[in-house]
């Protein structure tokens, strides 16, 4: 049973990588993902400069997945190059993917160029953060024109693949997926936190979130992440990194029938910790056995055939 993925030519042994922002971009705790089952890694969303991110509290359950105003928190990437360094060094047979941002357009393409420089072997972009819209505006991601601009200069600088990273909170994703790979994305990373949500305390009968509103991920997302990754299969032919409230192995495999070729991994890491990966992957292995396939590219999609 191959359960390895080649995607944009790069070798990964499963299809399981960790969805940004978990993990930051700290080496050692990315690698010691690798070690405990998976497949690659995508580093935290890097900007030019230190980013403080939101005020605390930032980060919330709720029984159905996680709300988040983290805010894109980080060190910058200048600070951030040594731990892909020692992410390499660590593990040097999983791939890594550097998810990079700005906060205007000139931005994001200085720090695509420096991020093309580092030890990563694809870069993310984020054009799709639901809760920093009073900084930046509204998300590059929910407007076809701004996505096309985005992704063609970035394109311009850049030389090792691209995906872009997209938002589930627009009326046609499968469009805002079209348009980045007309301007020479390679993949498409679908997709990011959904809302903004908002969660209040009715003793204190004030949001809960200090920034009041945050992204919302985990189970709740998933049957709109499902929908999404199967719109963007219908609309492009460049590969896909199905994310959004993956769990177990059933989530699993019905994102790789809609027609994702990775898997990328968040919030099940909070609530599963790092058994997920190797428990998914054994879920998909059994799966591929009782139903007779050998390779898992052969399930790809599979949800769109009649
Ligand atoms: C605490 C937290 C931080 C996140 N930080 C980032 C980030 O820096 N960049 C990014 O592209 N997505 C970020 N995300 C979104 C995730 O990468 C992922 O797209 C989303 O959570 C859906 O996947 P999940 O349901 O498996 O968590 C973050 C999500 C959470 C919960």
């Amino acid at each position: 049973m191959n359960v390895s993925v080649n995607f944009c030519g790069i070798d990964f042994p499963n299809p399981t990588v960790i969805a940004s922002g978990y993990l930051g971009v700290t080496g050692a705790s990315l690698a010691n993902c690798v070690r405990n089952g998976a497949g690659g890694v995508t580093g935290k969303t890097l900007f030019m400069d230190p980013r403080p991110g939101h005020p605390n509290p930032t980060i919330l359950t709720f029984p159905g997945g996680l709300i988040n105003a983290v805010g894109l928190c980080g060190e910058g990437i200048r600070k951030a190059k040594h731990e892909f360094e020692k992410y390499r060094e660590l593990a040097p047979e999983n791939p890594i993917i550097g998810s990079i941002g700005g906060k205007n357009l000139k931005e994001l393409v200085e720090v695509a160029e420096i991020m093309n420089t580092y030890p990563v072997d694809m870069l993310e972009l984020n054009f799709s953060c639901p809760n920093v819209d009073d900084e930046m505006g509204r998300p590059i991601a929910c407007d076809p024109s701004m996505t096309a601009e985005a992704t063609k200069a970035i394109r311009k600088v850049v030389t090792k693949p691209i995906s872009v990273k997209l938002s589930p909170n627009v009326p046609n994703i499968g469009l805002i997926a079209k348009t980045a790979e007309a301007a020479g994305a390679d993949a498409i990373t679908a997709v990011n936190t959904m809302g903004p949500g908002m969660l209040i305390d009715p003793k204190l009968r004030r949001p809960i979130l200090a920034n009041k509103v945050g992204g919302v991920s985990g189970q709740a997302l998933k049957p709109i992440a499902v929908r999404c990754v199967y719109d963007v299969y219908k609309a492009v032919q460049i590969p896909i990194i199905a994310t959004g409230g993956i769990t177990n192995g059933r989530d699993a495999l019905e994102m790789i029938l809609a027609g994702g070729s990775l898997l990328g991994i968040g919030s099940a890491l909070l609530s599963h910790d790092m058994a997920c990966f190797t428990m998914i992957v054994d879920k998909i292995r059994d799966y591929m056995k009782e139903e007779g396939f050998t390779d898992i590219s052969e399930l790809v999609g599979l949800a769109h055939e009649i």
